[in-house]
């Protein structure tokens, strides 16, 4: 092995070794209200991610998820469904956390606005800093700074499979509120489409710990069903890597 690849192996190594929980490090948020509202350290991850030479993004998948390329993919499956080439004006992000779909995303579009909600204070302010992204203030589950039918894309990425059932259920409603007829919501949740038999041994021998309410599932025909109340229909579902396994990425069309 070359000189960086085993410098990068050995951080690999001791990086993993410190995550307790979801791959992630955990650092507690300013507003935190327990175990989910808290995510990875943000200057030691920045860091961390400069030492490997890699994007803070990269670092985040390759590194500390061991699921190299894995936003970029759900990027390409969205690309493909035309989520992009709709030209969404305004964007929405619930737990942006380290931007790494966030980033991807604003290579595929320029929305004149890109809102996010998140409750990592530093990261939050990063983002802000770096993409000129707008912080909206984030408590619980609310979208209330944000007016209806005002927003072309709402996404959510490693987020409802992290968050209790009553954090993400308040968000759904939140998210059919604020988004325009014609505009989409994607999201990604652990359905029955990621647990099978097999994938549940896997879970059970080799899903580490877990914290509070990581990880969560959600029926997919549950969200299908509600968002149907809520004038938003699945257009499309794909599997994403997530830890030791995957969750389905959900992406609904509001209709015009
Ligand atoms: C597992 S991380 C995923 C981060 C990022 N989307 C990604 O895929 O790398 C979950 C994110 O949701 C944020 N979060 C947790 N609870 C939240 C809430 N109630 N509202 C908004 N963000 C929240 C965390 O701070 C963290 O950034």
């Amino acid at each position: 092995m070359s000189t960086a690849g085993s410098a990068k192996s050995v951080l690999k190594t001791g990086v993993k070794r410190l995550l307790g929980r979801a791959g992630f490090d955990i650092v507690r948020s300013t507003n935190s209200r327990g175990g989910v509202d808290d995510f990875i350290p943000f200057e030691a991850t920045m860091r961390a991610a400069r030492a490997a030479g890699l994007s803070v993004g990269d670092y985040v998948d390759e590194v500390m998820n061991g699921t190299p390329g894995a936003t970029q993919s759900t990027i390409d499956e969205l690309r493909a469904l035309g989520v992009f080439a709709a030209n969404p004006g305004t964007v929405l992000e619930i737990g942006p956390g380290s931007g790494r779909y966030l980033e991807k995303t604003l290579k595929e579009c320029s929305p004149d606005r890109y809102e996010i909600y998140e409750t990592a204070r530093p990261w939050a302010d990063h983002l802000v800093d770096t993409y000129k992204v707008v912080a909206r203030p984030t408590e619980g589950s609310s979208l209330a700074p944000t007016p209806d039918a005002s927003i072309d894309l709402v996404q959510a990425h490693k987020v409802f499979n992290t968050v209790t059932f009553l954090c993400a259920s308040r968000y759904y409603f939140e998210m059919a509120r604020v988004t325009r007829p014609g505009g989409r919501i994607i999201f990604d949740v652990m359905t029955e489409n990621c647990l099978d038999p097999a994938t549940m041994r896997t879970w059970a021998t080799k899903g580490g710990a877990g914290h509070g309410s990581y990880p969560a599932t959600m029926p997919r025909q549950t969200c299908v069903d509600l968002f149907a109340t809520l004038g938003c229909s699945l257009e499309a579902g794909f599997l994403a890597p997530m830890g030791v396994a995957s969750t389905e990425v959900l992406v609904f069309k509001k209709s015009a």
